[in-house]
């Protein structure tokens, strides 16, 4: 299993799109297939944000990750994020999503990103035993949001820089009664 971007493999663009509008697509009313697709060629690069990662097993894909700008929450000047981090499900378990995320972390050092941020739903544990830290809570769309983040300076270290000053965020939505 190797880590690449999928910029050097774009024949795999179709799959992942397919992966994650299956995923997540229900998270963005009016978004499309094509719409996926079309943001997965535009993430098909490799010294700026936005863009895409993939784990290959030899020539098949079996996982990805984005590095992107904004997320769909409302944190007016929080970025960039991590997102679409999927692995294909015969290949769980194994360590390809902590690979994956571990790469993504070094590609955004090596890029000068001070902090990375991301929102989880279930998979909370998972990254908090990777070093990342809850930033805030939020209810959106009927689910549970949390936003994380880890800092990237000298190569995405947990402990957060002393100069580093905290964008501002929007205060948690009330869930409703
Ligand atoms: C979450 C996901 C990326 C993990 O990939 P993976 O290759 O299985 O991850 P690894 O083998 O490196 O590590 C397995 C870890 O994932 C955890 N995990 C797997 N599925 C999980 C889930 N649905 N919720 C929470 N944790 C999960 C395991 O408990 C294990 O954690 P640990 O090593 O800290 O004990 C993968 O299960 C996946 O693609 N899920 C569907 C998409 C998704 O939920 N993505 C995350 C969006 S925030």
């Amino acid at each position: 299993m190797h880590i690449d971007y999928l910029a050097n493999c774009q024949q795999h663009t179709d799959t992942i799109a397919g992966w994650v509008f299956a995923e997540w697509g229900y998270l963005r009313p009016g978004f499309t297939l094509e719409n996926a697709t079309r943001e997965f060629r535009e993430r098909a690069v490799i010294e700026r944000i936005p863009l895409a990662l993939v784990a290959l097993d030899g020539a098949e894909v079996i996982g990805c990750i984005n590095i992107k700008l904004s997320e769909d929450l409302t944190l007016p000047g929080v970025t960039p994020w991590i997102g679409a981090l999927y692995v294909r499900s015969d290949w769980r378990r194994k360590s390809v999503g902590s690979q994956l995320l571990a790469f993504a972390e070094s590609v955004a050092a090596r890029l000068g990103i001070r902090a990375l941020h991301l929102s989880a739903t279930d998979a909370l544990a998972f990254y908090e035993r990777r070093g990342w830290g809850v930033l805030s809570r939020h209810f959106l769309q009927g689910e549970h949001v949390c936003v994380m983040v880890k800092y990237c300076q000298d190569g995405c270290k947990t402990d957060m820089p002393p100069d580093f000053i905290c964008p501002p965020i929007s205060p948690p939505e009330t869930p409703a009664s």
